[in-house]
């Protein structure tokens, strides 16, 4: 009984003493013998250590020409006016016409929209008392019937005076605020029925400007998006 106790204690002692003598280093700064030393050091490069790799040892490389981000679609439609027009064919809205999605437009109307064309879409807004040239209203004859395919188009890149969006509201909220804009193009509501005048282009036949949204939902989505 006596014996194994010490015979273990002198196996412990062993023990001890060599990790005692592998684990001392004179360098202060080294770690010693390290166990395993890849769970603690990284095969890939830390930031900013440098790449032997490239000549110009830069680490953090930008993607590859044409790549292309995770759940991202570049918007493919030019800044032109074939672009414009292509957008008003190709382009529907991805979002329901519904209460939900009407009211987050709105939040982002108010935000983003109402200084320049008014509360009610009337191209009145504060800084038009300011002296910055109105919007026309959204339901006057040139916009009454703007599809909204051109809409995002020109939320996205802009339009003249309006500066382009693209950098602040992301797709969703772009499609979202155009279903509120569209309440204000017709605010009461009689899509379909509203006249204009012969210098308006006709409205796509895939555009519901009048909350027709299954009829248009069921087309083949282009998903342009940016
Ligand atoms: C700096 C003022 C300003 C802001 C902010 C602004 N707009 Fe405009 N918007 C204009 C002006 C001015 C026009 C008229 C452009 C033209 O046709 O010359 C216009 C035109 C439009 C049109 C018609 C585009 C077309 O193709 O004819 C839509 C739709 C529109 N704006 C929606 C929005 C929405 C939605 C927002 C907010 C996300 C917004 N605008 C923010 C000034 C503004």
């Amino acid at each position: 009984m006596k014996k194994t106790a010490l015979s273990f204690l002198s196996k412990l002692g062993v023990v001890a003493l060599s990790f005692y003598l592998v684990s001392c280093s004179p360098n202060p700064q080294s770690p010693g013998i390290e166990y395993m030393p890849d769970m603690y050091r990284t095969q890939a490069l830390e930031p900013y250590s440098g790449n032997t790799n490239y000549a110009d040892s830069m680490e953090a490389r930008k993607p590859a020409e044409g790549s292309i981000a995770r759940g991202y679609l570049p918007y493919g439609l030019p800044n032109t006016n074939e672009g414009y027009a292509k957008a008003g064919e190709l382009l529907t809205n991805p979002y329901p016409n519904s209460e939900e999605v009407i009211t987050e437009g709105k939040v982002i109307y108010s935000k983003m929209c109402v200084h320049c064309h008014g509360k009610e879409g009337a191209g009145d807004g504060p800084t038009v008392a300011a002296g910055h040239p109105p919007p026309p209203a959204y339901n006057s004859a040139a916009l009454a019937r703007l599809v909204e395919g051109k809409m995002f188009h020109s939320i996205t890149y802009g339009k003249n005076l309006m500066g382009p969006h693209s950098s602040q509201l992301n797709v969703e909220e772009r499609w979202k605020v155009i279903r509120y804009v569209q309440t204000l193009q017709n605010p009461d509501g009689e899509g379909e029925a509203k006249e204009s005048t012969d210098e308006v282009e006709p409205m796509a036949e895939d555009a519901p400007a009048d909350g027709n949204v299954e009829a248009a939902s069921e087309e083949a989505e282009p998903e342009m998006t940016n």
